[in-house]
């Protein structure tokens, strides 16, 4: 039973009384507030339900609970406030809930590539977004959403992807999910256990999340022109058809290069040819910082690409909002998806990015972000050029992240090791790998959320760091001299200007 009807009369409160046992119920229901204190459900400071709204809630009288709060002041267990309710007693809270898990702490100079800079979230716009909307939503809107997405967010998200991606999109062609994430697992459940190549490296939680799904995944090597599009005759031979491809042409990730001219055609000559699908994850596009990035690869086939897009990296993960835009014989199974997973995307926040992307708020945050962003970029390949004369940072002027090539392998492990020891967050390139695989020299560096002076200083610690750090296990001198194996560098190379090192 749980308490708490009434304006005034405190939080709701679960206590069960058993009228069937011989045990008055005054005391059922001491016990039930002392296991409450101990267990930690009621919290030191915490108030009590008013004794009338208890009272009335556990169908008992009011002197019963009067009676029992009363025994419960004098073992100290609440304290009573004079005209405010009762509570429970500091030290008694304190001593009942188990003591905190202490936070692990975070490092200072983190180089975390999965996030944009969460302080500049445009906390403002984003408040004033929703403060109109809760204005004038009707209350039919706090209703259950459709599962396709509000359709005002559609409405806005097809004028946006038209204009900035030149994507080929309809309202009614989009489906809202809770992020790229929950658009792989509508696409793995929708296509029924498709065998999807994947670029690899990439982002390990999408091959888990497709692979928890039920699809089936071949690795896709990746070099300075992006993804090996014409490896999939080989990888179609030896492991059977590819229903889709998954590539994130704009910005690979992590690697840092675009998917050459050749390669989009050659990607969608295969899709034409073997009736395949094109995952398109539109990652990074929104951040190029040397030219306009091309083209999403959808608006070339809509038929045969599906396109993915995701506010994690413009605005912030924590609002889980991201959307596909179908082809129009897929659109059903997925929203058919949608609907079982969980009926549909929560609706204000959608009306409240359809308001920031209509009232022109999105575009200004996204231009201060890329001047934010390049700049910090610019920092990073100074502080590296600076403290780690040999390194070379390659891949594309874009993005969130840069790859940071090592002169000589090193022990990842010992590297993470003493680079947490002074405070510095960096990620391993080899982890990216779907196969494990010895990438000894590559660090995958996000840039986004650290101001210059940190940028500055976290580089040199890291070289620091790097130079107390052993080589990988097995490598001896002449692996430090540059012979060890690992795949072929990302760089410059001569026949894609998209792929040069972007120093
Ligand atoms: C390649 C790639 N695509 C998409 C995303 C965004 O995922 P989500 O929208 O689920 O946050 C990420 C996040 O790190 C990513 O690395």
């Amino acid at each position: 039973m749980t308490a708490g009807t009434g304006a005034n009369s405190g939080p709701e409160l679960f206590v069960e009384l058993d009228r069937s046992t011989r045990r008055p119920l005054r005391a059922q229901l001491e016990d039930g507030l002392r296991e409450a204190v101990r267990s930690g459900r009621l919290a030191a400071h915490a108030r009590l339900p008013a004794t009338r709204a208890l009272a009335s809630d556990l169908g008992v009288s009011r002197r019963l609970v009067v009676d029992a709060y009363a025994q419960l002041l004098a073992e100290g267990y609440l304290v009573a406030r004079r005209g405010a309710g009762t509570y429970v007693a500091e030290a008694a809270g304190a001593a009942s809930v188990p003591a905190a898990e202490p936070a692990a702490r975070s490092p200072s100079f983190d180089f975390f590539p999965g996030y944009p800079d969460l302080a500049s979230f445009p906390r403002v716009p984003w408040l004033r977004a929703m403060r109109e909307v809760l204005s004038v939503a009707p209350n039919l809107s706090l209703g259950y959403p459709d599962p396709r997405g509000a359709i005002e967010l559609r409405r806005a998200l097809a004028g946006h992807l038209r204009r900035v991606r030149g994507v080929v999109v309809d309202p009614q062609t989009i489906v809202v999910c809770s992020g790229a994430a929950q658009g792989l697992v509508l696409l793995a459940r929708a296509l029924q256990a498709p065998h999807i190549a994947m670029e690899d490296p990439g982002l390990p939680p999408h091959r888990a999340i497709l692979a928890a799904h039920g699809a089936r995944l071949s690795p896709l090597a990746v070099d300075a022109q992006g993804a090996c599009v014409g490896e999939l005759a080989s990888i179609e031979a030896r492991l059977g058809g590819v229903d889709a491809v998954f590539v994130t042409p704009a910005h690979q990730s992590p690697i840092g290069v675009a998917l050459a001219p050749g390669r989009r055609a050659e990607l969608l000559e295969w899709a034409g040819v073997a009736g395949g699908l094109v995952i398109e994850d539109d990652y990074d596009a929104e951040y190029r910082y040397d030219r306009a990035p091309l083209a999403a690869l959808q608006g070339l086939a809509p038929d045969r690409v599906i396109y993915m897009g995701t506010v994690s990296k413009t605005l912030a993960p924590a609002l889980r909002l991201g959307w596909l835009v179908l082809p129009p014989r897929l659109l059903e199974a997925v929203v058919e998806q949608k609907l079982l997973a969980d009926h549909g995307c929560p609706t204000l926040d959608q009306l409240a990015l359809a308001r920031l992307l209509e009232s022109g708020a999105y575009d200004r945050h996204l231009r201060q972000a890329r001047r934010r962003y390049r700049a910090r970029r610019d920092a990073l390949l100074s502080a590296v050029e600076r403290h780690l004369p040999d390194a070379r940072v390659t891949g594309l002027a874009a993005g969130l992240h840069a790859i940071v090539q090592l002169a000589s392998p090193v022990d990842g492990l010992a590297l993470l090791r003493a680079a947490h020891r002074r405070s510095v967050g960096v990620y391993l390139l080899g982890y990216a790998y779907m196969q494990p695989r010895a990438v000894h020299e590559g660090l995958v560096l996000g840039y986004a959320s650290l101001p210059e002076s940190s940028i500055e200083e976290g580089i040199s610690r890291l070289a620091l760091a790097l130079a107390e750090c052993p080589p990988p296990p097995g490598c001896g001198q002449a692996a430090r001299a540059g012979r060890t194996e690992h795949p072929a560098p990302v760089g410059r190379s001569p026949t894609n200007e998209e792929g040069a090192i972007a120093r």
